[in-house]
């Protein structure tokens, strides 16, 4: 199977035609697929028709499958490797988790060992008047390392990030056993890529607290200002959503925000697999 990569004419992201995903996929194909999504940092699949099982099947050629917190509450039945990310309910009751990643962010930085990856099927997607709405934006945060100035760079590589699980707002206030379970961590703020070798930047507001080394207010101010250069506009691709695409991102590449610009009755249904990723540097 030869596959077509098409570049979208963001910072990031290729659509990636000629593949089928609820087939198996040969080694040489899914090394085609790997080294796109390896550059692009956004890979995305139109026109897909694939059940939960094998949505997991080709997470795993990414490597071990991450649950996620949400996972406990909302995933798919007989799957708990996938996360229902809706606004939808059913008998009174959310059947996934609503508002997931309304602000700028890369998936668990808080953690110690942030994920690979993650993917998004979408399975409804809301519109009004012929309008599509529930896009998600993708921000390249190698492209934002790029073009930092040289005495930015040297005043920041080296330096390590304060994360901490309890300074996001999140629709759903994490119990304190998940709080207990993710005290703060550090990570690079200028983190080299496991795979490509590039460098990019790795902080972004509210889950960044401080950064070591640094008085609180000038951490604070180097925080706001790297996380507002990281999304600039030229740095963004904006995903419209149609049914029926897979779309995966790299989180070391990209950081990424869900637009919530819809309610119900428009309905917005995605199933969601992570991929275990490795310990930053
Ligand atoms: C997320 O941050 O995982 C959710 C993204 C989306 O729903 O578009």
């Amino acid at each position: 199977m030869s596959i077509e990569v098409v570049p979208t004419r963001a910072a990031v992201g290729a659509e990636i035609r000629g593949v089928n995903l609820a087939h198996p996929l040969d080694d040489a194909t899914f090394t085609d697929i790997e080294d796109a999504y390896n550059s692009y940092g956004v890979i995305f699949f139109r026109c897909q028709s694939i059940t939960p099982s094998q949505q997991v099947a080709f997470t795993r050629r990414f490597g071990e499958i991450e649950l996620n917190i949400f996972g406990e509450r909302w995933s798919v039945p007989g799957n708990p490797e996938i996360v229902v990310v809706s606004n939808i309910t059913e008998g009174g009751r959310a059947v996934g988790v609503r508002r997931a990643g309304e602000n700028w962010h890369s998936d668990m930085c808080y953690t110690a060992r942030p994920p690979r990856g993650t993917m998004l099927y979408a399975i409804e997607v809301p519109e009004l008047h012929g309008l599509t709405l529930g896009d998600t934006e993708f921000a390249s945060a190698q492209a934002a390392w790029e073009a930092l100035p040289d005495p930015l760079r040297h005043r920041i590589e080296g330096r390590r990030a304060v994360f901490d699980f309890t300074g996001r707002k999140r629709a759903f206030p994490p119990t304190q056993q998940e709080i207990d379970r993710n005290p703060p961590v550090t990570h690079p703020i200028v983190r080299t890529h496991p795979y490509t070798g590039e460098k990019c930047l790795y902080i972004m507001r509210d889950d960044c607290t401080g950064v070591e080394g640094l008085e609180q207010d000038e951490a604070e101010a180097l925080i706001a200002a790297l996380a507002d250069h990281i999304v600039k506009p030229e740095f963004v691709y904006r995903h419209r959503w149609r049914p029926g695409d897979l779309l995966m991102w790299d989180n070391c590449t990209v950081q990424h925000r869900a637009i919530q610009d819809y309610d119900l009755p428009q309905r917005r249904l995605m199933h969601r697999t992570t991929m275990g990723g490795t310990v930053p540097v």
